[in-house]
């Protein structure tokens, strides 16, 4: 469903992303990992049309993606869910995620929508007349979630939904993520810093080192082996990885 061939990207002169080859199949859940800065978020913003693409191609659902503005991207079905920090704080729970629905005119299936957000996140619906700056992190993280699926996607691209969050709070998130996946068959790309949790929920994962696709492989011979935290750090021992593979 999303093709990513020999994607060249960075800032100003900085070339971040070195010749990225990245696939992620129909009804999937893919994992993109790799340590702090090694440009995951930059890869994810390139796919989004938020930062133009030097070298490479795009692909999504059969067309070709690459440079198009960020709003066609969306409304092609390809969302970003970017870390929590992007709510709108003084605006209520309900008009943030109708801010997810702006590229969207069909009335019914909006409402239908936000049905099915607050009854995968009922704390949402309870607080949908508070304003977001009122809400936990966790609360947060749930909304940007929320507010993506309101643009009916049909591949949704998480970035770090569990950074800060409390372990409850990040089982609860990665289990709405296995839900979304499953029974709205929308296809995923999670980005994260946790690599057990990410890895025990994708089917399959790539880690990104130094501007290329370090290491891939299914997620049960990534989990099996040592290879993620060798990936990640060059060698070093597990007492340093702090990734919690053992
Ligand atoms: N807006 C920006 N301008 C310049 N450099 C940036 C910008 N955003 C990120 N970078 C740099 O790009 C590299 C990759 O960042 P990022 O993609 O955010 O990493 P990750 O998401 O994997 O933690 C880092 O070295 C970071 O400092
Ligand atoms: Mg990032």
């Amino acid at each position: 469903m999303l093709d990513i061939s020999a994607v060249e990207t960075g800032y100003g002169k900085v070339k971040i992303l070195r010749g990225i080859n990245l696939h992620v199949p129909a009804g999937s859940i893919v994992a993109l990992l790799g340590g702090n800065g090694t440009g995951k978020s930059t890869l994810l913003k390139a796919i989004s049309g938020l930062l133009p693409t030097w070298a490479g191609q795009i692909t999504f659902d059969g067309e070709p993606i690459t440079s198009l503005p960020p709003n066609r991207i969306v409304q092609r079905g390809l969302v970003q869910v970017t870390q929590g920090k992007d709510s709108f704080p003084a605006m209520t729970v309900e008009e943030n995620l109708h801010l997810g629905a702006f590229s969207r005119s069909d009335k019914a299936g909006i409402a239908e929508d936000l049905d099915k957000v607050y009854s995968y996140f009922p704390v949402l619906k309870e607080r949908r007349r508070q304003l977001a700056a009122t809400l936990s992190g966790g609360e947060v993280q749930m909304l940007v979630i929320g507010r993506g699926l309101m643009a009916r996607p049909k591949l949704m691209m998480l970035d770090e939904p569990s950074a800060a969050l409390a372990p409850r709070v990040v089982l609860e998130i990665f289990s709405i993520i296995n839900r979304i996946s499953r029974d709205d068959d929308i296809t995923i790309l999670l980005v994260e810093q946790n690599v057990r949790m990410a890895l025990l929920l994708a089917a399959y994962g790539y880690v990104i080192r130094d501007g290329v696709i370090h290491l891939e492989g299914h997620a049960k011979d990534l989990i099996a082996g040592d290879q993620v935290r060798l990936a990640y750090l060059g060698g070093g021992t597990v007492a340093d990885s702090g990734f919690g593979l053992h």
